[in-house]
């Protein structure tokens, strides 16, 4: 699971958060940021028309990481699972989640803020974690101070990034990648403006290396 993730982790440094509130936005916009040469995509479940989105950004971008966000219950684990996701991303993480993720062949990022979480995970054999909600809980020191004690997890921040922090957190020897919805703003969306969202990955993508 750790493989997994890290190999997905590695296509790209930056993950976009995405909301698809329109059916129709979501083949350009995956599309967009692909093109732009974010090739690792998190689809939240936020929106009524998620499931159906990860469908078909699954099915226009065959060569694209598609993950699947704000997984809050093994039903829709399983539910994700059915429609051929890469990967499962969780804002924080119950232990009926670490359950099933365990047995599942889709591998987890599951969401932690505090050591006791991230030990809780720890127990279920988790080494990779998205850190959220990132600039809230504690920012670039606290995946630092977490590096201490437990040196050996590597984290995906998301939460509060942008261009203006995302360097100081890639700059940390334990953030494989960071997440957010700055490169896939919805006014962008909404304007259906993709040339303009393709230009925000573009910038993120060159931008940006771990
Ligand atoms: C997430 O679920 O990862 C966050 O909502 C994304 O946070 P951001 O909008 O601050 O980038």
């Amino acid at each position: 699971r750790t493989t997994e993730i890290d190999s997905i982790c590695q296509k790209a440094s930056v993950l976009p958060v995405i909301a698809v509130e329109r059916i129709e936005d979501a083949v350009p916009l995956g599309k967009a940021l692909y093109e732009g040469g974010l090739t690792v995509l998190e689809v939240t479940l936020r929106t009524d028309c998620a499931l159906e989105a990860i469908r078909l950004m699954r099915e226009a971008l065959p060569n694209a990481s598609i993950g699947a966000g704000t997984v809050l219950t093994p039903e829709q684990y399983r539910q994700v699972e059915e429609l051929g996701v890469d990967f499962i991303v969780t804002p924080g993480t119950t232990e009926a989640l670490y359950q099933y993720g365990v047995t599942s062949s889709v591998p987890m990022l599951p969401g932690v803020a505090t050591v006791s979480e991230l030990m809780t995970g720890w127990q279920y054999g988790y080494r990779r974690f998205k850190f959220f909600p990132a600039e809230a809980a504690g920012g670039v020191n606290a995946i630092k101070s977490f590096g201490g004690p437990i040196s050996e997890a590597r984290f995906c921040p998301t939460g509060g990034i942008s261009l203006s922090n995302a360097a100081d957190y890639l700059a940390l020897k334990n953030v494989m990648c960071v997440g957010g919805s700055w490169v896939a703003p919805q006014k962008l969306i909404d304007a259906g403006d993709w040339d303009g969202i393709r230009e925000l990955a573009r910038e993120a993508s060159e931008r940006f290396h771990r």
